[in-house]
């Protein structure tokens, strides 16, 4: 993780103004939502949204007051949809510590994340480089869509991995490329840059999926969330995707219908680790991180550059 205290003393004042600005925007007058949204702060993620934006600011042109709006804002959506997320996915675990939903109700993590993403909308509206609002908007509809198209496969069971990429741009790389794209704009960056920093986006955001599906398939390391919860909800990923192709055993999935949770997490993980789907998912995450190094090129070069290659990097080998 040093890389990410590396890259937050490298931003210093603006990572401070843009967590002073979550803080101030989500003040509310109700005690549970207060007492919820200190729990959250206190058991923060990896803030990587926001480190990249700002980098991608820096890196375009310089960090101003609409930039760090927008790490805010990508911050607190991505929260949002954590808190949303949980319920869908029946999570019990995150961050080492037990989900809002577990904790309080899952009631109460819907609303505190419809609350969270009010209050992006709200900052939203206070940035006053134009488009940006569109890029969002575009950004929280795909997560939806591929939300549910996620649900559709999983009660289909057939998701190809031409379904898997589509469904991971649009939930995860949507939120790193609307944020990299407003920063650009914040810069009032050339259409050649937007477009560049766009392909970093999408191979970054699908490279960080990979990485988290091959988490659920990984018991042994210590991620903070339960691994298996994929499989439980039916859920076939990159790692499952992999090793059916590679052992030519697409009947595996039979036994989606008829065994019991505990005894199918189990069967699957060692059908995906016997048949090496996992190999097959680091090499698809390791194609995706070679085209997001080649798409910085364009940028001329700076700190920030190296940092946004380095967490490029870093992405192949996290392990949280
Ligand atoms: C988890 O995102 C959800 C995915 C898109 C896989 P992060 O791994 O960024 O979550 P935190 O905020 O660091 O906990
Ligand atoms: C990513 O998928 C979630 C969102 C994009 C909202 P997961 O469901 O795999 O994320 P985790 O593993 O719960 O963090
Ligand atoms: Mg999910
Ligand atoms: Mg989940
Ligand atoms: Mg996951």
């Amino acid at each position: 993780m040093s890389i990410f205290k590396d890259i937050i003393s490298h931003l210093g004042n603006s990572w401070n103004d843009f967590e002073a600005q979550m803080r101030l925007t989500l003040a509310s007058d109700v005690n549970l939502l207060n007492a919820i949204n200190d729990y959250l702060l206190k058991n923060s993620g990896k803030k990587i949204r926001p480190a990249i934006t700002l980098l991608c600011a820096e890196a375009t042109g310089g960090i101003n007051a609409d930039a760090v709006k927008c790490a805010a804002v990508v911050e607190m959506l991505h929260t949002a949809t954590l808190l949303h997320d949980d319920v869908a996915d029946n999570s019990g675990l995150r961050r080492g510590v037990p989900t809002v939903m577990n904790l309080y109700s899952p009631a109460s993590s819907i609303l505190a994340g419809d609350y969270w993403l009010s209050k992006a909308l709200e900052l939203l509206t206070e940035i006053s480089t134009s488009g940006i609002i569109k890029e969002f908007t575009i950004a929280v509809q795909k997560l939806a869509e591929g939300e549910m198209f996620q649900m559709e496969k999983a009660t289909v069971l057939d998701t190809t991995e031409e379904d898997y990429f589509k469904i991971i741009g649009n939930k995860t790389s949507s939120l790193f490329v609307a944020p990299i794209r407003s920063a650009a704009m914040t810069n009032g960056s050339s259409e050649e840059t937007a477009t560049a920093l766009t392909a970093y986006a999408e191979n970054i955001g699908a490279a960080f999926q990979i990485r988290d599906d091959i988490f659920d398939y990984s018991p042994e390391l210590r991620t903070g969330k339960m691994s298996g919860t994929d499989i439980r909800e039916h859920k076939i990923t990159l790692p499952l995707i992999g090793a059916i192709r590679n052992s030519g055993r697409s009947d595996i999935l039979d036994d989606f219908s008829s065994m019991k949770e505990d005894m199918l997490v189990g069967k699957i993980t060692e059908f995906v680790i016997a048949n090496d789907g996992i190999g097959y998912a680091q090499s698809k995450l390791e194609e995706c991180i070679r085209a997001a190094i080649e798409a910085l090129a364009v940028l001329p070069c700076s700190e920030a550059k190296d940092y946004l290659e380095k967490i490029a990097i870093y992405l192949k080998t996290r392990k949280s």
